[in-house]
């Protein structure tokens, strides 16, 4: 199994451009379910999770191909199947966006229900809750969502939680259902907007992405369309926070500050120099790192994405920081590893204490999801010596080519496929 190996201690320095957002791209596929015609999407990140949305999506009829450019082309014109099989939602949970259009579209949908993941539980009742609301009659069965209907009508859903791939499944279902769909307590992340646009330039009728309340209009019929992906505000983030452990400049294209205002002001406030530039954002990191307390949040709040990665600029902080986790409950993964680095960490409740200290030194280390390994390779960059990361399978899934670009800006980092 491949693993990245980093020597540490370099300051990272010049350019780098982000990719598109992996949590936009894969909604927006899944509407490719709604709607006849031939979409073209670009800006796509290369990344296994969206290989496994297009085997997902190909298994139900939609044809893939690439543009020139690389660009994406999904036609869902003719759907051929009803089923996502245990095999493919069980190596990416965000399958489970595909319930929504296809039932609204083929009125039947079979989904291996998506299991507990190494971050939680994470339950999908919020997302069958809104479709029964919405006329579908769903049952479970041997691992199986078995979705069906005469035809969806508009309803008003109250989201306990503001759920994001429920609002997103939700949105797609409502897009083609008969009358009007009102989702309070919508999620309000720029991905869940990435994908109104998209459903507004298919031919739809949604008004209020962004915001609490969502009004979706059904229309008869969606026509494919165009769109250029949003940039990933995770993988912006964890450069801008490569920089902060390495005490870097690193300008950064393709990043879209507005999309990340809370995490900016938490780095600002510990120190940081983030600039806005006319082609991008600057990060600078400083010698004297403060220490700052974070709570995770629905967006407008500070992400659970970039939880593990900005706690590691705190074990590296002059003082004592609170990360607390209110999204998942088994966030914390990352601490046992970074302990292994010489962090100074205590776990209460849902919350880690984080008592900064001098440096951390290089050690095998391994992750057991997507973010936690991104935070293994940023301490691996601030550290001492040698650090090994196992399982990248895992930022394979969410990261493109971060050691080819963490190597552009001069950090000694490689894969290691033989070990
Ligand atoms: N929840 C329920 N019931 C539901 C749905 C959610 O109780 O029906 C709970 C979850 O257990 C969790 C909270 O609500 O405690 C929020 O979960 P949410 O549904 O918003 O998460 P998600 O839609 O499954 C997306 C991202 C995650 C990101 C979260 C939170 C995609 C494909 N995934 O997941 O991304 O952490 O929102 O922002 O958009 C990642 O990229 O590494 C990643 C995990």
């Amino acid at each position: 199994m491949d693993k990245i190996v980093i020597h540490g201690g370099e300051r990272l320095v010049g350019e780098v451009a982000v990719s598109g957002s992996k949590n936009a791209t894969l909604p927006i596929f899944a509407s490719s379910l709604l709607a006849e015609g031939e979409n073209r999407f670009y800006g796509v990140p290369d990344l296994n999770d969206v290989k496994t949305i297009c085997e997902v999506l190909k298994n139900l009829g939609v044809k893939i191909g690439r543009g020139q450019g690389g660009d994406y082309l999904l036609d869902g014109t003719e759907l051929a199947g009803h089923e996502a099989p245990y095999k493919l939602v069980k190596t990416m949970r965000a399958s489970i966006l595909v319930l929504g259009p296809l039932i609204a579209r083929a009125r039947r949908a079979v989904i291996s229900l998506p299991g507990g993941c190494a971050i939680g539980a994470r339950p999908i009742n919020l997302h069958m809750k809104g479709l029964e609301k919405m006329g579908a009659e769903i049952q479970l069965r041997h691992g199986y969502i078995e979705a069906k209907t005469r035809g969806l009508r508009g309803a008003d859903i109250y989201l306990d939680i503001s759920t994001v791939t429920g609002t997103e499944n939700l949105m797609m279902a409502a897009a083609l259902a008969k009358g009007e769909t009102v989702i309070e307590n919508a999620a309000t992340e720029p991905e869940v907007v990435d994908l109104a646009e998209v459903l507004n330039k298919m031919g739809g009728n949604i008004s209020g992405a962004g915001s609490s309340i969502i009004r979706i209009k059904g229309v008869k019929q969606l026509t494919a369309t165009e769109h250029t992906i949003i940039p990933d505000r995770i993988e912006a983030g964890t450069f801008m926070i490569a920089a902060g452990v390495t005490k870097g400049n690193i300008h950064i294209r393709n990043c879209k500050l507005d999309h990340m205002e809370a995490v900016v002001n938490k780095l600002r406030e510990a120190g940081m120099e983030i600039l806005r530039e006319d082609d991008g954002t600057r990060a600078i990191g400083n010698k004297r790192i403060k220490s700052v307390d974070i709570k995770t949040l629905p967006y407008p709040g500070f992400p659970t994405d970039m939880q593990a990665q900005i706690m590691v600029l705190m074990t590296l902080a002059r003082g004592l920081s609170v990360i607390s986790e209110t999204i998942f409950e088994n966030r914390f993964v990352h601490v046992g590893e970074l302990r292994r680095m010489g962090a100074n960490i205590k776990i209460e409740r849902s919350s880690a204490i984080i008592k900064g200290v001098k440096g951390l030194s290089g050690a095998p280390v391994m992750a057991t999801d997507l973010r936690a390994s991104a935070s293994l390779v940023l301490a691996g960059l601030a550290a001492e010596g040698e650090t090994e990361v196992s399982r990248v399978y895992h930022l394979d899934r969410g990261y493109e080519k971060l050691e080819e670009k963490l190597a552009s800006l001069g950090a000694h980092i490689r894969r290691d496929p033989r070990k």
